[in-house]
């Protein structure tokens, strides 16, 4: 539809006062039209509006002018394929990566670095708005000046088609592979490693060989590596490990991991060291973490640093203070603060992570620690019970956010300060809603660990109500 027929459209549904279910009647599927950016949404689409009708287009970017095809409506809403950008937006970039357009990793390489800060910080105050919330408290996005090679972990599902392997990055929405020669946001190291697996899966096939991952420290570049099998026994395992050992000095590390359940969970419960140790060593602000294959670490160690310095500076930790930190992964968190606090206790349900935090805090010489494996809604009555009275709650849920015995259980904690660091502003600010009866929202910050793609981590800062 060109821009004349868009208006008359516009105009006959004003005429017709057309509720909003008829009004998606008059859009079809593979309709082309012209339409203008008005805003960004948190999947990083531009949103354009026909007389309220919403169209979210991927790839524009808010105030862009662009030829679009629709390709799925529903009833309030629809989406769209850019055909023409008719004008562009000073924030637009060319992206680096040859398979941005297929590929599902990046969704926001076509926009500058700094106009990414701005998108995110605009995530966040959408989801805060929508729920009523203040957002005056939010800072600017806080990022890497290049968000390029940042990623210290892949995983890359591995298929054979064709009598070749195939390596690379979902298509979004499918499982066909995605090939690649550079990941950009991979270090050049990661992308060696890459190329030389395909090499030696293409000459000796594994065809049990499910996915690999692919770890790297920051502090001294360290490699782990992990290999997700169906089936362990196969003596072209030994060939790949020798091939990789003697390729790369930087491996310290192979481990099996045995994944024989048809389902989209990439790790099963069983490993076993295929090569050197069952860990990985990094550091970060000054202390040691050993990280194994199925541990959670954060994807950007350089805004790690900055996430957890963010982290410590909103929980201002004083000496006499019982810090909770729920969801602790690692003990990277609860292992910073017991610097600063009498007792710190970590809860975590993935038992490797728990050995993991345990293992850390002997190796950082760290007395005042406690950590506990289960899932938080249940640990959380063992303060309860046992009258553990908590001054400080630090919480890093994954993206289904808090339970909602867990934010029952922080009200009636006593807690006089609460650290919420999330990964996804829309549960994050549901969860802040349904603790405004009790706590004020004191600091929201935003900060870019995912440079390239839609998603944003954020910090805040909440105070009991006097
Ligand atoms: C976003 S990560 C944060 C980890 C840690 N704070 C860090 O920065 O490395 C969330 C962690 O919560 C754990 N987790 C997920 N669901 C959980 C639950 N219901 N109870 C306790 N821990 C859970 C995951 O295993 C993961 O380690």
């Amino acid at each position: 539809m060109n821009a004349y027929l868009a208006m008359k459209v516009t105009k006959m549904m004003k005429m017709m006062n057309k509720s909003e279910e008829q009004r998606s009647f008059l859009f079809q599927k593979n309709q082309e039209l012209t339409l203008t950016a008005v805003d960004m949404n948190h999947q990083g689409y531009g949103v354009a509006k026909v007389d309220g009708f919403v169209v979210f287009v991927k790839g524009m970017i808010v105030e862009e002018t662009a030829r679009v095809k629709i390709v799925k409506i529903f009833k309030n809403y629809a989406y769209a394929i850019l055909l023409e950008l008719l004008t562009e937006s000073e924030h637009r970039v060319k992206p680096v990566c040859s398979v941005y357009q297929t590929c599902g990793g990046c969704d926001l390489m076509h926009v500058s670095a700094d106009f990414q800060k701005t998108i995110k910080y605009r995530i966040v105050a959408e989801q805060f708005t929508r729920q009523g919330l203040e957002t005056d408290v939010i800072s600017q996005t806080m990022a890497m000046e290049t968000p390029l090679q940042y990623r210290n972990k892949v995983i890359l599902p591995v298929a054979y088609a064709k009598g070749r392997v195939k390596i690379g990055f979902y298509r979004q929405n499918s499982h066909d592979i995605v090939e690649f020669d550079t990941c950009h946001v991979q270090s050049t190291l990661q992308n060696e490693i890459i190329s030389k697996l395909k090499q030696t899966l293409d000459e000796n096939p594994i065809y049990e060989l499910k996915n690999v991952v692919i770890r790297e420290s920051y502090s001294n570049h360290d490699i782990m590596i992990g290999l997700v099998v169906s089936n362990v026994d196969n003596p072209q395992l030994s060939k790949l490990t020798y091939e990789l050992v003697k390729s790369f000095s930087e491996i310290k590390s192979i481990i099996l991991n045995l994944n024989d359940q048809k389902t989209n969970t990439i790790f099963g419960k069983k490993d076993k060291v295929l090569y050197g140790e069952s860990f990985l060593l990094d550091e970060c602000l000054g202390l040691k973490f050993k990280i194994s294959l199925r541990s959670f670490y954060q994807v950007n160690s350089e805004m790690m640093s900055v996430l957890y310095e963010q982290t410590l500076l909103a929980a201002n930790i004083q000496r006499h203070e019982v810090v909770l930190d729920l969801y602790c992964g690692i003990g990277t968190i609860a292992l910073l603060a017991s610097q600063y606090a009498k007792k710190v206790y970590g809860v975590e349900q993935n038992p490797q992570a728990i050995v993991d935090a345990k293992r850390n805090a002997k190796l950082n010489d760290v007395y005042n620690s406690e950590f506990m494996c289960g899932d938080a809604k249940d640990i959380v009555d063992h303060f309860v019970k046992h009258n553990i009275k908590l001054d400080t709650i630090i919480v890093d849920p994954p993206r289904a956010g808090l339970h909602d015995h867990v934010i029952d259980i922080i009200k009636s904690s006593g807690a006089q300060k609460l650290v919420y660091v999330s990964c996804n502003p829309l549960t994050l600010a549901a969860n802040l809603k349904s603790l405004s009866d009790i706590f004020t929202v004191e600091s929201v910050q935003p900060v870019d660990m995912f440079g390239q793609t839609k998603h944003v981590e954020t910090v805040v800062l909440l105070s009991r109500k006097g």
